[in-house]
């Protein structure tokens, strides 16, 4: 490093606020400060500026219906359809060869879809989907990588109003079984394979097994033949292939059905609490007008722009950022089948260079690795049509932070670090690019019209500084409306605790500790439920156990999460044998593929720890705090309520010398 570089990094290091540059201030979507105060007095009707950026069939009259709280409605007399508002509407403004999708496969093959492609597409699938039996309200579950096939799949059953259920790809049979079920979900959209690293990988296989653990029965299945030659894979009974339906349905037109605002768009399951993922249900207007909203307003999106989220659509960052929000606003889209470091470790850049990408949003867990990987990667490629950056997923710490700041934005891009969840729908706490001081590690005040908080136990708002729990205090439009067929969870998950139904005060609780700063700036810190983040991706601790307490020879398991340098947080397995089985490598082998067969390979044990014992207290709950601590070999909290304080002793001293 020249001198001037090594001033630079010790300057970079010490700053703790950015400010966004004037050039990208000039051109922002939203760039006057009095948004804040204008949403604020104006609640909730300033939620129409979100709802007005969609075509509506019928134009709704009321905004907020509160009457059943916690479960609200939103622009609930209005009609729509999502498919019409993130095609249709565009093809009309004159907008229809303007690219749509930009898709790169992994081995460098291209896709390129316009608007008037995807329209057609779309139609002609929501044709096929309709031949096949599908009516509205039906579940359609898809299994599918990072093909177009997905997202036409999606907006074609939005097309008729059917919604749809995405199970990222990665995920195991089981897994869509579980989901499948859980959904009475009687269709299928899936694909023969897809390319990891280089391989052809068989996806087909682990479908049709998780198909056959489906406890009711499926009307169809549609394939795509990702891979020709590559992969051979013959369709059974109620199997159709994606092209030859396609071909069979060629120029066909559906009309969009009118949707109620109300009505469901997708359903996505995720990890909780209990071993059992929940159904989010998210709906028609609402969601659409929220993702259309911050899209346009957060990341800054012009129908000129072309947009790339690294994220897998698998993922409900996927859904809201790479598939509805900007495709309703008219941009240009780009999606990547594979991995960031094949062939090689400047492979984004390259994309980036190659597609004069002007925003980019992903993860942390993915910055970290690029850190580690070196900047001489970014380096090699020409990133200078870059405006703006973005990450979500977890917390980004401050030299992470500044690395992206640096190496891919060139200190000329601001970064908004967006905190949400599957739940929200959207974002929810970010500066607004073109109005917000950055401050590295911290995500920023919550969005205009977002009433998030920091209470401590007794909902009381803390003081600067300290850590509590976040709240929302009042409702948005791309909340969830309830969890699939349990309104009791939905209630007891998200509002029982901070909420007051005597008085009729309704407080959502996302489940996450922060803190906040004098200027009301909001630094998450992470889950406080027993979620793990692997790599951004959310995973449920008891489905975890149950998988492994699933495998013969286990008689009890704790999992937690370990800090790991790129990956965030990792799984911890404290396990205790059976009586008659031995702590063996064999067990532990058995131990990992019973994880990945029951969730996938994300979720796939670091560490499988045996012990004889878990530390738990008088009461018999199992102290995830303590193990927490000795996978991250920190000092030890208070044990004296501990039942078996030795165990920890033991434990600790297995960890270090395994
Ligand atoms: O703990 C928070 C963390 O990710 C959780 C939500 O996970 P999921 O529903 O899978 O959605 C991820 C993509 C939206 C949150 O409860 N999280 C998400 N974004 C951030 C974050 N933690 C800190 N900072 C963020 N920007």
């Amino acid at each position: 490093m020249s001198d001037a570089d090594v001033e630079l990094e010790a300057r970079l290091e010490e700053q703790e606020a950015f400010e966004p540059p004037a050039s990208f201030v000039d051109q922002a979507n939203v760039s006057d400060e009095s948004i804040y105060e204008e949403f604020e007095e104006n609640w909730p009707d300033c939620w129409t500026q979100a709802a007005d950026m969609l075509d509506w069939e019928r134009e709704y009259t009321e905004v907020l219906d509160d009457s059943d709280e916690p479960f609200y409605e939103w622009f609930g007399d209005g009609t729509l359809n999502a498919s019409y508002n993130c095609i249709d509407r565009h093809l009309e403004d004159g907008n229809k060869n303007r690219v749509a999708i930009k898709w790169e496969g992994e081995l460098g093959e291209t896709r390129t879809y316009t608007y008037q492609d995807l329209y057609r597409e779309v139609n002609e699938f929501a044709a096929a989907l309709r031949e096949l039996g599908v009516e509205e309200d039906d579940v359609v579950t898809m299994y599918m990588p990072m093909v177009p096939e997905l997202p036409i799949a999606m907006l074609a059953c939005a097309r008729i109003g059917a919604p749809h259920s995405v199970v990222f790809a990665g995920f195991s049979s089981e897994a869509l079984a579980t989901r499948m079920n859980a959904a009475d979900s009687e269709y299928l959209v899936t694909c023969d394979g897809y390319y990891r690293r280089g391989d052809a990988l068989d996806h087909v296989e682990k479908a049709n097994e998780g198909l056959d653990a489906v406890d009711h029965g499926v009307e169809a299945v549609v394939v795509k033949d990702r891979l020709g030659d590559e992969l051979d894979h013959s369709l059974k009974g109620n199997q159709y292939d994606w092209d030859d339906l396609m071909a069979d349905h060629l120029g066909d037109r559906v009309d969009p059905v009118e949707r109620g605002a109300e009505d469901m768009l997708f359903l996505m399951y995720t990890s909780g609490t209990t071993g059992k993922p929940k159904g989010v249900k998210h709906t028609t207007g609402g969601y659409l007008s929220y993702v259309t909203w911050t899209s346009h307003a957060v990341l800054d999106i012009e129908p000129e722009d072309t947009y790339w989220c690294s994220a897998d659509i698998g993922w409900i960052t996927g859904h809201s950022y790479i598939v509805y929000g900007p495709l309703s606003l008219g941009t240009t889209t780009v999606m990547y089948e594979g991995t960031p470091d094949y062939p090689a470790r400047d492979r984004l850049w390259e994309l980036v260079e190659k597609y004069s990408v002007d925003i980019f949003y992903t993860a942390p867990t993915a910055i970290r690795a690029f850190m580690k990987w070196g900047s001489r990667f970014p380096e090699e490629h020409d990133l200078s049509s870059l405006r703006l950056l973005g990450t979500v997923g977890e917390p980004i710490n401050p030299r992470a932070w500044k690395w992206y700041y640096k190496h891919i934005g060139g200190e000329e891009c601001p970064i908004v670090d967006t905190w949400w969840q599957t739940e929200t729908g959207g974002m929810m706490v970010t500066t607004l690019p073109g109005i917000g001081t950055m401050k590295p590690g911290s995500a920023g005040p919550p969005l205009p019209g977002i009433d998030a908080r920091v209470v401590d136990t007794n909902g009381h708002e803390v003081d600067a500084g300290r850590a509590g729990y976040l709240t929302v205090d009042k409702p948005w439009p791309g909340m969830l409306r309830t969890l699939y067929k349990n309104d009791e969870r939905f209630v007891e998950e998200y509002w029982e605790e901070y909420s007051d139904p005597e008085e009729d005060e309704w407080v959502y609780f996302p489940e996450d500790g922060a803190k906040i700063d004098d200027d009301g700036y909001i630094t998450v810190l992470g889950r406080v439920d027993d979620v793990i983040n692997v790599s951004g991706h959310r995973l449920g601790t008891m489905e975890i156990e149950s998988a492994i307490v699933g495998v013969e020879g286990v008689a009890e398991a704790a999992v937690v999460g370990g800090d790991h340098e790129v990956k965030g947080e990792t799984v911890y397995a404290y396990v205790i044998t059976e009586e008659g089985y031995d702590e063996s490598e064999d067990l532990r082998a058995r131990i990992i593929e019973g994880v990945e067969d029951a969730i996938g390979p994300i979720a796939r044990p670091e560490e499988v720890v045996f012990t004889p014992e878990l530390p738990k207290t008088r009461s018999g709950k199992i102290m995830r705090r303590l193990l927490e601590d000795i996978a991250n070999d920190e000092e030890l909290g208070d044990t004296s309520t501990l039942r078996n304080p030795d165990v920890v002793d033991d434990i600790q001293r297995k960890v270090r010398e395994p």
